[in-house]
């Protein structure tokens, strides 16, 4: 899948192949038309959980039209016949510039939750980032995951220990990177699920990786099993670490050998200062608009944070990706790779493991036509000057 030869576009090909003999595609292409066949068949707490944003989910809204403000101007006569999308961020390599963000709860989606998205990452190539949020242990994920390439994403808890016990944990299991997200240090806002008072940790969704673990277990009476009420208090208590100061980050480095990439990096200031703490990458995010209505797009912070700092330092882009064109933008403003959170999620909802490689092949593939389309055979191509404010 990785070979150059074998562009990502072949996968539209196959599509109306298998129409000749009959057989349609299970589930819509079109980010709206997938949301909704997502819809149809999530309860309304999980689907307003996974769709929703922080307030009036005006920064949500933002992430999408911040796309729409910049246009691709297509070259005409130009060879495009050898793309090679592959690239390599800290260490992983990638077929194409694409990643699965890291995403919680994925069990309100689907049974299969983040099992199904670890093989779908699996046989298509692309690398997932596992949340600590997650409904199967990191353990799990990893072997569903096999030889495929995983990062683990920290929601940094509040006890020291557990934090260590994580770490550890992470890389045993084979994951090669941490992505610390640092725009939670509580939940945010966010009126959809507050309507419903539905917060699916509490129902004991997403905090596997938190009953599997030694420490975390060890800080209790009685197990999560026989009292699964003190478990999540426990949780609660420790979930969120708002006392966490760019100090801290040396505690990280100290317990862990992994490459480590800070998620939600939206101020150039703090771009400069990841690049000085030591860390080794940035996630340009502003958590798909999940957290601070108000908050600038994300794909207007990228252009900022990439002039701040040194070219050599990996920016990665999240929040609002809805398609391959998408991505082909973030690119051209100086993301070095890119991840999806919702589309995904649709794609786990409507069809499990296939609804996920689903998503991700009809995305790859809109990407590698993008570029073809505009004239672009490999990612060096895309800069900001191939872009246009619209
Ligand atoms: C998220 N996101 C997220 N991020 C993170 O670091 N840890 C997590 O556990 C979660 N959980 C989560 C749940 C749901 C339902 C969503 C939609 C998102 C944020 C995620 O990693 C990513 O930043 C956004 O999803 C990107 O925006 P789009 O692609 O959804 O617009």
């Amino acid at each position: 899948m990785a070979d150059a030869e074998v562009p990502f576009a072949v996968y539209q090909n196959q599509v109306y192949a298998q129409g000749l003999g009959g057989a349609l595609p299970p589930q819509p292409f079109a980010y709206h038309a997938l949301e909704e066949r997502a819809r149809g068949v999530l309860t309304p707490g999980a689907y307003g959980y996974i769709a929703g944003g922080a307030g009036n989910e005006d920064t949500m809204r933002a992430n999408l039209e911040a796309f729409r403000h910049w246009r691709l101007e297509p070259r005409m006569l130009r060879d495009v016949a050898r793309r090679d999308l592959r690239t390599s961020v800290l260490g992983t390599d990638m077929p194409a510039p694409l990643m699965l963000a890291p995403v919680g709860v994925q069990s309100i989606a689907h049974a299969d939750a983040e099992l199904a998205v670890a093989r779908a990452a699996r046989s298509t190539g692309v690398p997932m980032v596992l949340s600590t949020a997650s409904s199967s242990s990191m353990e799990d994920v990893a072997a569903a995951n096999g030889d495929g390439a995983r990062w683990f994403q920290l929601y940094w808890p509040r006890d020291p220990d557990f934090a260590i016990s994580l770490l550890q944990r992470a890389e045993r299991a084979g994951y090669r990177a941490l992505v610390v997200t640092l725009d939670t240090s509580t939940l945010g806002w966010r009126p959809r699920d507050l309507e419903l008072a539905y917060l699916p940790f509490l129902h004991g969704e997403g905090t596997a990786n938190y009953t599997s673990d030694p420490v975390f277990r060890a800080a209790l009476a009685q197990t999560p099993e026989q009292d699964p009420l003190a478990a999540r208090a426990h949780w609660a208590a420790i979930f969120a670490n708002n006392t966490l100061t760019w100090d801290n980050l040396g505690f990280l480095r100290e317990h862990s050998r992994l490459p480590i990439v800070l998620k939600g990096v939206l101020h150039p200031d703090d771009a400069r200062r990841a690049v000085d703490s030591g860390v080794d990458g940035v996630i340009v995010s502003n958590h798909g608009g999940r957290q601070v209505d108000g908050a600038i797009a994300a794909l207007d912070a990228l252009p900022r944070v990439v002039s701040a700092i040194p070219d050599t330092f990996p920016v990665l882009f999240d929040s609002g990706i809805r398609g391959g064109a998408d991505i082909v933008k973030a690119l051209a403003l100086g993301a070095k790779a890119t991840l999806i959170g919702r589309m995904y999620m649709w794609g786990l909802a409507a069809g499990g493991e296939a609804g996920v490689q689903q998503v991700i092949q009809g995305v790859l593939a809109e990407l590698d036509l993008t570029m073809a389309l505009c004239g672009y055979e490999s990612l060096s191509e895309l800069r900001a000057d191939i872009l246009v404010r619209a």
